[in-house]
């Protein structure tokens, strides 16, 4: 926080006519614009649409009222103009500066205008990123982090003052920490909620203060915290991609760094439906022991023009408070497909948002490994394939007859069958070409029933009769699994270091097409045009 405090000063001390504070933190503003107006020795006022205009006392530090009738958002304005010497605050303006206010918008832009003799700052805070076009370039924009390790200390210590109970010297890392990504007020929350249940507040305490954390993350809408059962384990085949998770992965361990590792930033996976890359990411999860985010690109994209920004900002805000962690991004091409025409659809929103992204995902310090998994390649924007956003893009193609062997055999581990001793795994590996794991994983379920309807025992036959009874995608999409694999060819680095079987057998196949799974595939139409 000091850091933005000092940014703060200096822009006062430049004369920056306005300046926008994006933050939840009402008080930490509050102390920041009063630090700074006593260092510069200006009068500190505060709008906001309730009270009207009040006076920081600096002396008694706290607010004066001084005009309640000054309600109305053209107020502050004059106010403005008639005082020198004044940093005035304006609280939660952003609903009065829509294009439905132009006035106002107006009364903004002339704020801006205005002399540098009289030494007069605009300040406008709100919880998200919202800003007329008009105002852009008049604008100064601070986004405040959310509190930072020792920010969490001091309110863990007022919570224990406030329950009188003894104040450590020395608070337990592990629950100050189980705090990052809250905000002041949520950590109050849930620091006192943990209190009030258990009645101390100890490493014991951090999984209340977790749980907490994650009703906080799941009600943004857009991220979710995840605690995947998945290991690396469950993953048949994809030796190549389980080796540079293996390796990148100790990273993270102790005097990594100063050997000089660096972290790894993070990964697409890209391929082929049911091939177990959502299976992966979760996976991953529990290699690293990290906390998993899950984020929603199609939720990023919120009502009101400025939120998607905003939410995305959010978004990796939390990810980066609680580093080291794991952002998952599933299925991301759909949340940027139509990139090249959200110029006209969206009015951009959709090409800045991926830009705050790419940005992020270039600079980004703290130790955030990202996850995307996509399968419809077509739609992914270019940029997003650019070398140096991510360490290493994987295409992951239909398991090769070993592969499939693995797969089986997890997926009859899973439901407490012997695979080794009850069943013929070559032989089921060699039948089911073409299958992906998901369609491996089916085919064992599907098993399942016919054996238990007969009442008797899973045998190799029901698993023979379910793959025999099922058209794997592969044959259906044949063609366009080939295209995919030419493009990963030049592209990507496979994730098997197995070579793909070939899909020839299929190609006068004349088995009826859905008309995705044929030449109409975007896949396809993109490469045509
Ligand atoms: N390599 C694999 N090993 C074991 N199980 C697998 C494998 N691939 C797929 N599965 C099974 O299929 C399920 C679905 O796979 P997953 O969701 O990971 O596919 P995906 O590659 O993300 O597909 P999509 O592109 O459709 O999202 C998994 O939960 C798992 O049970
Ligand atoms: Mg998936």
């Amino acid at each position: 926080m000091a850091q933005e405090g000092q940014e703060l000063i200096n822009l006062i001390k430049a004369n920056t006519k306005i300046i926008q504070i994006i933050s939840y933190e009402t008080l930490l503003i509050h102390a920041n614009l009063a630090n700074a107006a006593s260092e510069l020795g200006r009068e500190l006022y505060l709008w906001d649409r309730v009270a009207g205009i009040k006076k920081w006392d600096t002396e008694n530090r706290s607010w004066v009222m001084i005009d309640e009738d000054a309600r109305q958002p053209e107020r502050p304005f004059s106010f403005f103009d008639e005082h020198k010497d004044i940093i005035l605050l304006l609280e939660d303006f952003h609903p009065d500066m829509t294009e439905n206010q132009p006035q106002n918008i107006k009364r903004l832009r002339n704020a801006a205008m205005g002399g540098n003799e009289q030494n007069r700052t605009l300040v406008l805070s709100q919880p998200f990123r919202f800003l007329p076009r008009e105002l852009e370039k008049e604008v100064h924009i601070i986004e405040l982090p959310p509190p930072s390790y020792e920010d969490l200390e001091v309110i863990f210590k007022n919570v224990c003052e406030s329950f009188k109970i003894p104040i450590p010297d020395d608070p337990e890392q592990d629950l100050i920490e189980a705090a990052l990504g809250l905000t002041i007020m949520e950590a109050e929350k849930a620091f006192s909620l943990a209190y009030i249940k258990s009645g101390q507040l100890t490493s014991a305490e951090v999984p209340l203060v977790i749980r907490e954390k994650e009703n906080v993350i799941k009600k943004s809408g857009y991220l979710e915290y995840f605690h995947p059962k998945e290991e690396l384990k469950d993953v048949g085949g994809l030796d190549t991609l389980k080796d540079w998770l293996a390796k990148r992965g100790r990273a993270f361990e102790k005097g990594a760094a100063d050997f000089g590792l660096t972290y790894p930033r993070g990964i697409l996976l890209l391929g082929i439906p049911g091939t177990g890359k959502s299976l992966t990411a979760k996976a991953i999860g529990n290699l690293w022991h990290f906390p998993l985010l899950r984020l929603d690109m199609g939720k990023i994209f919120g009502g009101i023009v400025g939120e998607s920004e905003s939410n995305i900002r959010g978004a990796l805000n939390i990810a980066e408070a609680i580093a080291p962690s794991i952002l998952w991004i599933d299925e991301i091409e759909k949340a940027m497909s139509g990139i090249s025409s959200s110029g006209r659809s969206d009015g951009g929103t959709t090409s800045r948002v991926l830009g705050t992204f790419l940005t992020w995902m270039q600079e980004k310090t703290k130790p955030v490994f990202v996850v995307a998994t996509a399968n419809d390649i077509s739609q992914l924007p270019p940029e997003l394939l650019r070398k140096g956003r991510v360490d290493e893009i994987f295409f992951v193609d239909l398991p090769v007859e070993d592969e499939r062997k693995e797969i089986i055999k997890i997926h009859l581990q899973k439901k407490n069958r012997k695979p080794d001793d009850d069943f013929d795994l070559a032989k089921l590996a060699q039948k089911s070409k073409g299958f992906s794991g998901a369609e491996l994983e089916e085919a064992v379920k599907e098993a399942l029933f016919r054996a238990f309807d007969e009442g008797r025992t899973l045998r190799d036959d029901d698993i023979l009769n379910a793959i025999s009874k099922t058209f794997p995608l592969a044959r259906t999409m044949h063609e366009t699994i080939s295209e995919m694999r030419k493009w990963a060819q030049s592209r990507a680095v496979a994730a098997s270091s197995k070579t793909p079987e070939p899909l020839d057998e299929w190609q006068n196949d004349n088995i009826p097409k859905l008309r995705q799974e044929t030449y109409s595939n975007p896949f396809l139409k993109a490469k045509e045009k």
